[in-house]
């Protein structure tokens, strides 16, 4: 088995679990990662493309860009790996505070597969509003005829971004404090497909690890922080994350069994 037994007891037993994910569990439903070969950054530069002093220099570019990018999402569909991590949620959903997916994407494909709690720390490429008056835009609006035309707001005039953070800006309101406050609780937290150097989301799982949470990666390759965690899984998160939310699953019907028979 690729995972321990140790990992199916703590996320069995947990009464509250942090699962922080990253491009990779994206990648098998086809949307392409950030730092792997052939990912988003090798063929842009993110200094070109991913700040707001860019978007102002060359507005066509980054709005052409982000809508080749949804574009991408709108055709993918959330994969075993996020339908998983849907599941892991229900079997916790016993009180309020026992499940938070933290994720570093702005795919939406987590909410698609059926997450609930969810906290997009990057914004959701999905969504977008008006840089001036702040107004949320339609899928219509964003709608330009050609490469030259730059898709503005039918109120101010003002230019249409995505919501999603740039570099050099802060989180959304609230969201790292939730996040942070899930992981130092957490009895297991879960990093799934993230190379983990982007901070503070890559600090989740020390924050977790320093407060006593059996703290487990999966991903294809070591992280920036494999060598602080209690359990590295390697694979891919489409194959090992069913596996191991089944392997949960069982567990816990065991042990109810067990529970069963000695109350009768
Ligand atoms: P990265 O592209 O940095 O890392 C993706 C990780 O997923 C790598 O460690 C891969 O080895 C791993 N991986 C690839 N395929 C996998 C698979 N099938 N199963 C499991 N793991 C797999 O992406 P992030 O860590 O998410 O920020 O990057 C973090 C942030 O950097 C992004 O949110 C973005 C970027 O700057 C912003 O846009 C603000």
């Amino acid at each position: 088995m690729l995972f321990s037994e140790t990992l199916i007891t703590h996320l069995a037993e947990a009464e509250e679990i942090v699962v922080l994910t990253g491009a990779g569990v994206s990648a098998e439903s086809g949307v392409p990662t950030f730092r792997d070969e052939g990912g988003l950054w090798e063929k842009f530069s993110p200094q070109e493309l991913a700040n707001v002093e860019a978007f102002l220099d060359n507005p066509e570019l980054v709005q052409g860009w982000y809508a080749h990018r949804r574009r991408v999402v709108e055709e993918t569909e959330p994969n075993p790996a996020h339908r998983a991590l849907a599941a892991l949620e229900a079997q916790k959903q016993h009180r309020d505070g026992a499940f938070l997916l933290v994720t570093q994407n702005v795919d939406d494909l987590h909410r698609q597969a059926g997450s609930e709690h969810v906290v997009e720390l990057h914004g959701n490429i999905t969504r977008s509003y008006c840089i001036d008056c702040e107004r949320p835009a339609s899928a219509g609006e964003l709608q330009t005829n050609g490469e030259d035309e730059v898709a503005t707001c039918p109120g101010c005039g003002g230019l249409l971004r995505p919501d999603v953070v740039w570099f050099g800006e802060p989180l959304p309101d609230g969201a790292m404090e939730e996040a942070n406050r899930a992981a130092a609780r957490a009895d297991v937290l879960l990093s799934v497909g993230t190379s983990a150097v982007v901070y503070p989301a890559a600090g989740l799982p020390l924050t977790a690890a320093a407060r006593g949470a059996y703290v487990a990666e999966v991903n294809v390759e070591p992280s920036a922080i494999a060598g602080e965690v209690d359990e590295v899984v390697l694979g891919k998160a489409g194959e090992v994350l069913p596996a191991l939310v089944e392997a949960v699953r069982e567990q816990a019907r065991g042990e109810e069994r067990v529970e069963q028979n000695a109350g009768s």
